[in-house]
């Protein structure tokens, strides 16, 4: 496998609204979706689509669910043999709004991923051994995927943590990893405070290399993305598109990413196409649904 993604993988239940609700409202929806989902099924997603060997560790639990997931994800192009139906847990749920302006919230119910443990990594051990690039995200227990990320680095795989959702993280995880990728709330909760423009974007990063990090990507959002390391830095400009629904945009910029330095493109590069992977998943409805292929990734990356 050239990419190995262990995270969480999700029956997402999705409404659109016109707009999110406020706290005691009722409101009319105009559609609803049931799709796979999972930040770290949706990076795997991401990866298998854009046209490398991709593997996704997970659980699901022994339930209507994590039957239904694994019957929707079969025709995928992601190795799934490396998905454990758990008969104590429940399949993770993530019940999802999303408005006109293309924004969501999202509460997710963990289940089987938050039970994650030796199985996994050891799991992940076995699909590592060719690897380039492990993926990892934070919804699925942390031990369990900083001892994959020691496992990849021993392999001499790259590690790309997407600290979402976020909390603060142990000293040790900067150094295991070698790449993050938070958004500007996940920034705010690393550092204390939230990068709304390049300068702001270039001060956080700075503090997570400060920590042993060697590679920061501060995504913001429709301003574009900040990255530095111990040699290089830069800012990459958004991709414009008709944005209808962001479920799984950071996702789509994780698989892309992964990809591209799978493949052994230049970081700044590698960026763009994680950027423009992210961009195209706003133009479809639903998560792991809305991953774009390779040949959309390439026209967006010609056009611009
Ligand atoms: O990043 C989007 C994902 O977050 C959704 O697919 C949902 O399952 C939650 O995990």
């Amino acid at each position: 496998m050239a990419v190995v993604v262990l995270g969480s993988i999700n029956m997402d239940l999705t409404t659109y609204v016109p707009r999110l609700p406020a706290p005691g409202e009722t409101l009319f929806g105009s559609a609803f979706i049931t799709v796979p989902g999972g930040k770290g099924f949706n990076q795997a997603v991401a990866a298998g689509r854009l046209g490398v060997p991709t593997q996704f560790i997970g659980r699901v639990g022994d339930d209507a669910f994590g039957k239904g997931v694994l019957e929707m994800v079969a025709h995928e192009p992601v190795d799934i043999s490396g998905i454990l139906v758990d008969p104590d847990s429940g399949t993770g749920l993530a019940v999802i709004s999303v408005d006109d302006a293309a924004e969501n919230a999202i509460i997710v119910i963990s289940g089987a991923n938050m039970a994650h443990d030796g199985l996994e990594v050891a799991r992940t051990r076995d699909a590592l051994q060719s690897a380039k690039v492990l993926l990892l995200q934070m919804e699925s227990p942390l031990s369990a995927s900083l001892a994959a990320a020691q496992v990849a680095r021993e392999l001499g795989a790259i590690v790309i943590l997407d600290p979402a959702p976020a909390k603060p993280l142990p000293p040790d995880a900067y150094q295991l990893c070698h790449i993050m990728t938070p958004n500007e709330l996940e920034t705010e909760v690393l550092v204390g405070f939230r990068p709304t423009n390049r300068q702001e974007a270039a001060e956080a990063a700075e503090i997570l290399c400060e920590r042993g990090l060697a590679t920061a990507v501060i995504k913001l959002g429709s301003q574009g993305v900040y990255y530095q390391s111990a040699t290089e830095s830069g800012f990459v400009q958004p991709f414009r598109v008709n944005a209808i629904d962001t479920v799984a945009a950071g996702d789509a910029f994780n698989g892309g990413l992964a990809v591209a330095l799978a493949e052994g493109k230049p970081l700044a590069e590698a960026i763009r196409w994680g950027a423009a992977a992210g961009a195209l998943a706003t133009t479809k409805p639903g998560a792991s649904s809305a991953m774009p292929t390779r040949t959309e990734l390439e026209q967006l990356l010609a056009k611009n």
